[in-house]
């Protein structure tokens, strides 16, 4: 029998798709391939990937697409549902699209995400039976996040909103009155917003005709301090729908929150042949919030955030994170550290405590200005920070450092920068990847220069979504 795109089956879900969605063996009938699906394979069945499914269940779903090595299917109907099923505490699961594991329990959620690890050392990396540690959880949850950015918009049927982005659907915003991801003092905030928006018949900006004039809220806060930075972004290029006594009404939106630390009215400023910019304007407080990241061993530190600056948006785990890279390099008795794309210098700036000297690369500018004024806050004097390019910079440092420390993008190294780190002969390298894919590649070609994965340690930054973070311990 063949099968068809709109046809329903019945299948039994027993993986997990690296970014959600169950995985299942359909064996009552053969893909359109006169070459896949031969009686033996259809037998062994045709991988079918079912959207909002886990292990465990049994489902019956339309399928949508039919490939040759496998199909897609959209859930009908669950026929019996999996012992890790629970049920999501926000009312948007599943259209919001934000928290795509939040109809699993936390427990299995930390499995998922290890096993995840796992199969990509051994898949991508050739490693296999690698020592990857049990994830270390977050104490709570939800409302982990200190920085979210609430859009305004239309919903469906083109009345005000303001929440979150539809997935796939560029300009319909989904408007939402709550959201576990930040904390009930911001969900306050964004609900007072849309009221007063409404009130004062602040419009949203449409990019189509060139109305309105509201792009989006951000909402910081200082998980440690209680300190809270508003932000509301208004799109520059308006025709003539400013509110006509928008200086007013500004005075009245700060009264609204004068509770908040800092309150900011920026404009998106986008030229023709200009690079996009934001210009801000503090309607209110103090132009930045402080906050602070305090490790298991006590060590200290505070930060100034601005606006726009980069910070790990989960501060506790960003703690937990911190502290497992000073602990593989506490040991060594380090006299020179590498912090290879360092950011704003959080990492360099726990370990200079436990060494003579660091240096942190980053290649944005404004990124390396906050590192370098952290570092003075923090009465920190033993590091050094460079703009520009890791691979690049690198190459001019002379020092030799005993140890080297990485945190790049999803996309990870490039293998000319593996080599020049292995130029250095450092002892150890810790490997901090926000994707367990190209953490595999690069340890890979770290192998070949003899360097050997003693163990990778999961922190879960984001629970309720697939997103999974590693500290890898590399020695000769
Ligand atoms: C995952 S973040 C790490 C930030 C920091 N270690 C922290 O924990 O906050 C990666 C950083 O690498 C920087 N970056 C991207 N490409 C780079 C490159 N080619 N050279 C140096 N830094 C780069 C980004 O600007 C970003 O700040």
């Amino acid at each position: 029998m063949q099968l068809k795109k709109g046809e329903i089956i019945e299948v039994d879900i027993h993986a997990l798709a690296f970014m959600g969605g169950g995985i299942g063996k359909y064996k009552g009938g053969l893909c359109k391939s006169p070459t896949c699906c031969d009686a033996e394979k259809s037998s062994v069945g045709l991988t079918v990937f079912v959207e909002k499914t886990i292990p465990g269940d049994k489902v019956r779903a339309s399928l949508t697409k039919i490939k040759p090595k496998f199909a897609e299917a959209k859930l009908v109907e669950i026929v019996s549902p999996s012992k890790d099923r629970i049920k999501p505490v926000c009312k948007y699961f599943g259209i919001c699209g934000g928290c795509q594991f939040q109809f699993m329990s936390y427990e299995k959620q930390l499995e998922f995400k290890k096993q995840h690890v796992i199969d990509a050392f051994e898949r991508i990396g050739k490693i296999f039976a690698p020592p990857v540690l049990t994830v270390i959880a977050c104490d709570d949850p939800f409302y982990y996040r200190n920085k979210m950015e609430f859009s305004f918009g239309y919903n469906e049927k083109m009345q005000f909103a303001l929440g979150l982005h539809l997935p796939e659907r560029r300009y319909d915003i989904l408007d939402v009155d709550e959201c576990f991801l930040q904390s009930k003092r911001s969900v306050e905030i964004f609900n007072k917003v849309r009221e007063f928006a409404i009130e004062h018949n602040w419009l949203p900006y449409q990019y189509s005709c060139n109305k309105g004039f509201l792009q989006s809220l951000f909402i910081r806060e200082g998980k440690r301090t209680g300190e809270i930075m508003v932000n509301l972004i208004a799109a520059e290029n308006v025709g003539n729908d400013w509110p006509e006594n928008l200086q007013k009404d500004l005075e009245d939106f700060v009264e609204l929150l004068k509770d908040c630390d800092s309150v900011y009215f920026s404009k998106i400023i986008n030229q023709r042949g200009q690079r996009k910019r934001i210009e801000e304007r503090l309607l209110h407080g103090e132009k930045t919030i402080t906050e602070k990241m305090i490790l298991p061993n006590g060590d200290e530190l505070s930060f100034e955030i601005s606006p726009q600056a980069f910070f790990q948006v989960n501060t506790l785990q960003a703690e937990k994170l911190y502290y497992e890279v000073v602990k593989m390099l506490e040991e060594g008795g380090h006299d020179v550290i590498f912090d290879l794309y360092c950011g704003t210098g959080t990492i360099g700036l726990f370990l200079a405590r436990h060494c003579n000297q660091v240096y942190g690369i980053e290649l944005l500018p404004e990124a390396v200005f906050a590192a370098r004024e952290n570092a003075r806050k923090n009465k920190i004097f033993n590091i050094d920070f460079y703009a520009g390019d890791a691979a690049k910079i690198v190459s001019d440092l002379k020092v030799r450092p005993s140890a080297i420390v990485v945190d790049p993008p999803r996309a990870g190294l490039t293998e000319k920068l593996i080599k020049e780190i292995n130029d250095f002969d450092p002892k150890t390298i810790v490997y901090v990847s926000c994707n367990p894919a190209t953490l595999a590649r690069d340890c890979q070609v770290f192998a070949r220069y003899n360097y050997k994965v003693v163990k990778t340690v999961p922190v879960d930054m984001f629970p309720q979504t697939y997103h999974i973070e590693n500290v890898c311990l590399l020695r000769r």
